[in-house]
């Protein structure tokens, strides 16, 4: 082993720091906490000057034109946003926002799917309880609406458009409906799936992404959408809620799939349910 750091190639960089996290994560406790602590000390560090930097060059319009050019390369890219200095692109945020409202409309047995952000409207599709013109269905919609427009102010309007199957986790009542030739294929048990790490999971010939986020799961296909390489060792933040691929720094929306490199990037999403504590997917 030698303890050289690989010169300029961001692949071999990110494999280096991989192999020595992983490394760090099997000493004793003691050196391990060293190790961590000197980690984020440094990562603090940096993160002082890298926010300065940007501060400035935003304040100059040629600054602000070299800022955009240079998020572009992969690595800048997942250096901002591994410290935070990027900020979500308006469909992210609007996912996240109705992520939030979710548990309120499943307990009134209803759900919110995101469909996409054009303009100043949010394009929403509703489920459940929340499709029809009942008072309850009413008030649910005006709910999405609300919270969408109050907390997201880019967002002045809000359409439902006409509904299709959701991505993610899916209701119990749509699961009774499904029998066993419908694809759905068990995978581990949830409580096997180490909290905030990419976990790869391989049946029949697909390999499968399953991603823990404070408390939830949600399943991708895994293979990353710039080269296809799989990503189960890639870095999962849990505050920032995003995914980023180990091999070249492409970085995604870890609940959506949605890709913050480019905007074609996007993870392949599989429908994922929890049963009895077992997590089911349907590769489709
Ligand atoms: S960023 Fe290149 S394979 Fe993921």
């Amino acid at each position: 082993m030698t303890s050289d750091l690989p010169d300029q190639n961001l692949d071999l960089l990110a494999q280096r720091v991989d192999q020595l996290i992983h490394e760090i994560d099997h000493l004793e406790e003691g050196p391990r906490n060293k190790a961590l602590e000197l980690k984020k000390a440094i990562e603090a560090f940096h993160k002082v000057g890298l926010t300065k930097i940007v501060q400035r060059l935003k304040l100059d319009p040629r600054g602000k034109e070299l800022l955009f050019e240079l998020v572009d390369e992969p690595g800048v890219f997942a250096l901002f946003s591994m410290h935070g200095l990027i900020r979500a692109d308006v469909n992210t945020l609007a996912a996240r926002v109705l992520e939030g409202v979710r548990p309120y409309m499943r307990s009134h047995g209803g759900d919110v799917e995101l469909v996409k952000v054009e303009g100043d409207t949010a394009f929403v599709k509703l489920h459940g309880a929340c499709e029809g013109c009942s008072l309850s269905a009413v008030t649910l919609r005006e709910s999405v609406e609300e919270t969408l427009t109050t907390q997201l102010p880019q967002i002045q309007r809000v359409e439902v458009v006409p509904n299709a199957p959701l991505n993610g986790m899916i209701g119990l009542d749509e699961i009774t409906l499904l029998d066993e030739n419908t694809g759905w294929i068990e995978g581990p048990r949830a409580a096997d799936v180490p909290p905030g790490r990419p976990t790869r999971f391989d049946k029949d010939g697909v390999s499968i992404l399953i991603l823990p986020l404070n408390g939830q799961f949600f399943a991708y296909r895994n293979a990353c959408a710039h080269q296809g390489l799989p990503l189960e060792n890639g870095l999962l933040d849990t505050t920032a809620g995003t995914l980023t691929c180990p091999w070249h720094g492409y970085s995604y929306d870890a609940m959506t799939g949605h890709g913050f490199t480019t905007s074609q990037s996007h993870l392949d999403p599989f429908p994922l349910r929890l049963e009895n504590g077992t997590l089911w997917i349907r590769p489709v």
